[in-house]
């Protein structure tokens, strides 16, 4: 692997190996003399949107694996000046750096870094088109329930319209042929994703399924005066009832969740919520794409 720009850059064996390395390394931790592997190499963070759990996650990563981290945060930059996105990265490709991990509202920002920089770029959330280590994460945590991911049926419910999330899921399940639907009222059915069961109705679509995953509605990336939010929780939003009656084993989420509007207060709490194992999942994984990265490089 020489970068990670998305899901379907990928193929099956390496998703297979980046998540069996993620595996054995949380097992072995910290049993491990893990700290060395990366010693000397110096990766940049450019977040130029919020983030708790992909920032935090590439920084125990990296500090587990003993790498430098130089962050570069937006706010006390020169982007503030004015400094456009490819400005900022061909300063950047000025340093002497081993990667470069990004996150941005544009969908065409991660390759324009690829273009210009000549070390590795690693897609931390792009836009609404793809969050790699995200969807790696996830089908990480069903793996670790004992789940066949070619067997698996699997309901995303949610802003599936403005969800990087989904797109790169949909991508990661589509390698081990599960079976996806996607639920979402009308205004936020994707436009771009075809060949895909959708359905508006949650009773249809999440009959007979293992999984559900609700999506958080991106209230950024919307006007918010458009949607009735009330009207969509009484539609949508995923309780302990729904969880019984459906016979639904596990509750997904990547969070951050809008608690009473995607799924019910305390939901996320509850013994089929796995929200908080994708959260600790999410550390092995990145640690796992830093080094098939920055060890193994092109092999
Ligand atoms: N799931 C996810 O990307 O969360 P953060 O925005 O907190 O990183």
């Amino acid at each position: 692997m020489d970068n990670l720009l998305n899901i379907d850059r990928l193929n099956k064996t390496q998703v297979e190996e980046l998540m069996y390395l993620a595996s054995s390394l949380k097992r072995e931790f910290p049993n491990t003399n893990l700290d060395n592997s990366l010693k000397e190499k110096n990766v940049i963070f450019l977040f130029l949107e919020p983030s708790t759990r992909t920032k935090t996650s590439f920084n125990f990563a990296c500090s587990i694996l003993g790498a430098n981290i130089i962050d570069i945060s937006p706010m006390s930059s020169s982007i503030t000046k004015g400094e456009t996105f490819e400005n900022t990265i061909k300063t950047i490709s000025s340093y002497p750096a081993d990667a470069l991990v990004l996150r941005s509202n544009e969908n065409h920002h991660i390759d324009i870094a690829e273009n210009i920089l000549d070390f590795p770029v690693i897609n931390a959330g792009s836009g609404t088109k793809s969050h790699p280590t995200q969807a790696l994460t996830d089908l990480m945590t069903l793996k670790e329930q004992g789940l066949s991911i070619e067997k698996l049926k699997i309901s995303i419910v949610g802003d599936i319209e403005h969800s990087r999330v989904a797109r790169s899921l949909i991508e990661g399940f589509n390698l081990f042929g599960s079976k996806i639907n996607i639920c979402a009222p009308e205004y936020f059915k994707p436009a771009d994703l075809s060949n895909i069961s959708y359905f508006e109705d949650l009773s249809e679509a999440i009959k007979d399924v293992d999984v559900l995953m609700a999506l958080r509605i991106q209230k950024e990336r919307i006007k918010e005066s458009e949607i009735n939010f009330n009207e969509y929780s009484d539609r949508y939003m995923i309780t302990e009832k729904i969880m019984k009656e459906f016979n639904i084993n596990y509750l997904m989420h990547p969070g951050p969740v809008n608690e009473g509007i995607e799924i019910a207060k305390g939901l996320q709490d509850s013994g089929k919520s796995l929200i908080l194992e994708q959260v600790k999942n999410g550390t092995w994984i990145r640690c796992a794409v830093l080094l098939k990265i920055l060890l193994d490089g092109k092999s």
